[in-house]
């Protein structure tokens, strides 16, 4: 059965020219770039060329971006390589984040939080925007770190970046971004926007999973916290994955180049979406309803009397491939729309579509009518093009959708299961 992939934002196939600009470093390319044979060299120039790729994607310059293994990573050498500065220095041990950020941000904060810090975490409105005001209020001579994401991945909010990057840079503050979400996505230009650290993964970009890369601005310092070789300037020692970095630099490269066609193209797609989930009694978006102001291509719901594995599930089906935070596999009910103000039962019900741009518009106007179906409770039959199979919703009937939510609900209230949202 042919799918359609709307899952985006958890993870990206990788592109055709990814694949083969990374393929030779899986064959015979396969020196180590620490050796100075010309095998070693080889590699060695391919990984400097991929910082160049990296580094033209957000405006930064090479020697500021290093090559980690995950956005995981990126996140937490970020905020605790800083706050091992800090430390070192006697600095104020005063940490601000954001309520609705990626677990791998939040969860150093919480780190640093049992070790004696103070963390603030900042309130979002409703459509998941920081409270400016807020953290305007907070600052104060010991804040030593904030760390705002770029981008909501669940909701798809644009945070004001630049203003927090201005304030944190006025009051001398190290001011860390998640990019995860926004990175080729979004223009990103940190020669203009005061950021002090940023973070990047490959798999949202069309480059294998295990490759990110964090940006610190020259002169900023971090201090590492693994040890061993000194690779990556001593901040990421280990052996550099080179067929991976070579594939982050060709993913870089071609989002930059495919940036303003992308953009479009995602925008609309996301209004074939939007427009077609307004009209439907039962759902709510979630997340800004302008446009310009969430990830281009991102639309989240919450279909009020469903549970969002249930649509995933029957979407999956008939080959169509969406997410939800609601599940019990994928964690606890959301924390993100808890912060937005959306109760657990609410967030039961979520779900999200995220496309990249080798999705077709044709094929997003097919899978908004299907999904708009599913989101009716009603029976979906996919088109000739797909399959012939008539494929029932789940929990059709009012009844079988109580005795679902109830179940689910004992479900939640029995498992403590870990934090896991893409
Ligand atoms: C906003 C955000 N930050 C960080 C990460 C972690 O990136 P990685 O999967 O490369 O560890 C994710 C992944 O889902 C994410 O969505």
């Amino acid at each position: 059965m042919p799918q359609i992939y709307l899952d985006n934002s958890a993870t990206t196939p990788v592109s055709e020219e990814v694949f083969e600009a990374a393929l030779p470093y899986l064959k015979d390319a396969f020196g180590n770039p620490g050796s100075i044979h010309s095998l070693g060299q080889q590699s060695r120039q391919a990984v400097n060329f991929a910082r160049k790729q990296v580094a033209e994607l957000i405006g930064a310059k090479p020697h500021e971006i290093y090559f980690t293994p995950s956005g995981t990573y990126s996140n937490n050498a970020s905020i605790l390589g800083r706050a091992r500065f800090v430390e070192e220095n006697g600095l104020g041990r005063h940490l601000i984040t954001s309520g609705i950020e990626h677990s791998s941000a939040l969860g150093p904060a919480k780190h640093l939080q049992s070790r004696g810090w103070k963390v603030d975490v900042l309130d979002v409105d409703a459509e998941g925007f920081i409270d400016f005001d807020q953290l305007l209020q907070l600052v104060t001579e010991e804040t030593s770190i904030i760390s705002i994401m770029w981008a909501n991945n669940e909701v798809g909010t644009i945070q004001p970046v630049e203003r927090i990057a201005k304030l944190a840079k006025e009051r001398g503050i190290f001011f860390h971004t998640d990019a995860v979400q926004a990175a080729g996505k979004l223009k990103i230009d940190v020669s203009r926007i005061a950021v002090d650290a940023l973070s990047i993964t490959g798999h949202k970009l069309h480059a294998p999973k295990g490759i990110g890369a964090l940006y610190v601005r020259e002169g900023v310092e971090i201090l590492p916290f693994v040890f061993g070789g000194g690779q990556e300037k001593g901040l990421f020692p280990g052996t550099e994955s080179v067929a991976n970095i070579v594939a982050l630099g060709q993913a870089a490269e071609e989002a930059s180049r495919e940036y303003e066609s992308n953009y479009e193209h995602l925008r609309s797609i996301q209004k074939v979406f939007v427009e077609r989930f307004s009209a439907l009694p039962n759902v709510t978006l979630t997340g800004p309803l302008d446009p310009e102001k969430r990830i281009p291509g991102h639309v989240s719901v919450i279909v009020h009397d469903r549970v969002g594995e249930d649509i995933v599930n029957a979407a999956s089906e008939i080959g169509i491939c969406i997410s939800s935070v609601s599940a019990c596999s994928s964690g606890h009910p959301s924390h993100v729309l808890k912060h937005l103000g959306y109760s657990q039962e609410q967030g039961f019900g979520s779900a999200r579509i995220s496309a990249s741009g080798l999705n077709s518009y044709e094929e997003c106007q097919y899978a908004a009518e299907i999904l708009a179906d599913i989101f009716a409770g009603k029976s979906v039959k996919s088109d000739s093009a797909h399959s012939s199979k008539v494929l029932g919703f789940p929990s059709q009937s009012h009844e079988s959708n109580v005795a679902r939510l109830d179940r689910h609900r004992s479900f939640m209230k029995n498992f403590h299961c870990s934090s896991n949202h893409y």
